[in-house]
């Protein structure tokens, strides 16, 4: 396949970016997106060129490192895939592919299709774990817990952190990835017992990072890679508003 690629290049982050064009050409259907960007900075190495920065580690959609905008979504055209997942045959011959970093103003560019996502840490800092001793494995069935609410809390539990949701919502909102949290902690007994103070404590940190707010538009649900969906959004805010009027 030979594709014609615009990607945004930005030295830093005090610097103004622009995109830039080069021709992928001889690019394998079966290669990865990430694989075909290997290629573009191989040849830019053998020219002398700086090569293109992205994000990326575990190439196997687990890590949620790798964070491309490709053609206006974040990760790229498939549902539920991660870009370091999406193959070169997702795309025709004589393509032409934008790629850009994640946009968002908690997010600040480093380096071309790189962004600082310290933020989400940050948030996780201030309450996505649980101070419970849990000790060793326990036996089965030794703690009943609804098959309900261990499936929902899997499901939460799936999110990788990697800012999709983020990059696809106009209010650069976090609350899909919040929600996850929450959900995958207090749908479980041994996340209950800090449960009022940590949904308090992740929004506070949310809003303090500068996440706008959610407005029910859906596309982070969209753009998840991991299927993490609106309903989890809906129990946050019912945790929070429990919590603050208590
Ligand atoms: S909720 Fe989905 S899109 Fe958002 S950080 Fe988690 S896995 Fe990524
Ligand atoms: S590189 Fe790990 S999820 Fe894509």
């Amino acid at each position: 396949m030979n594709l014609r690629l615009r990607i945004w290049r930005q030295k830093n982050s005090g610097t103004i970016g622009k995109f830039v064009e080069y021709q992928a050409k001889e690019i394998s259907p079966d290669m990865s997106f990430l694989e075909m960007l290997d290629v573009i900075n191989e040849e830019l190495i053998v020219r002398g060129e700086e090569q293109i920065a992205f994000d990326h580690d575990c190439r196997e959609g687990i890590c949620g490192m790798c964070g491309l905008v490709i053609n206006g979504r974040p990760h790229g055209p498939l549902a539920a895939t991660t870009a370091c997942q999406l193959h070169m045959r997702s795309f025709k011959d004589g393509d032409t592919i934008t790629i850009e970093p994640w946009r968002a103003s908690p997010f600040p560019v480093i380096k071309d299709l790189v962004v600082d996502r310290s933020a989400f840490d940050r948030i996780i800092q201030a309450g996505g774990y649980i101070s419970v001793s849990t000790g060793g494995a326990p036996d089965g069935n030794a703690l009943p817990i609804p098959k309900e609410d261990a499936d929902r809390a899997m499901d939460a539990a799936q999110c990788i952190g990697c800012g999709a949701c983020v990059a696809a919502c106009k209010n650069a909102s976090a609350m899909l990835f919040v929600a996850a949290k929450v959900s995958h902690l207090s749908l479980l007994p041994q996340g209950k017992i800090e449960e009022e103070r940590r949904v308090l404590n992740l929004v506070a940190k949310m809003d303090e990072e500068g996440f706008g707010n959610c407005t029910n538009i859906g596309s982070c649900e969209a753009a998840c890679p991991k299927e993490i969906t609106l309903d989890n959004i809906a129990r946050m805010n019912r945790l929070y508003l429990k919590a603050l009027f208590k």
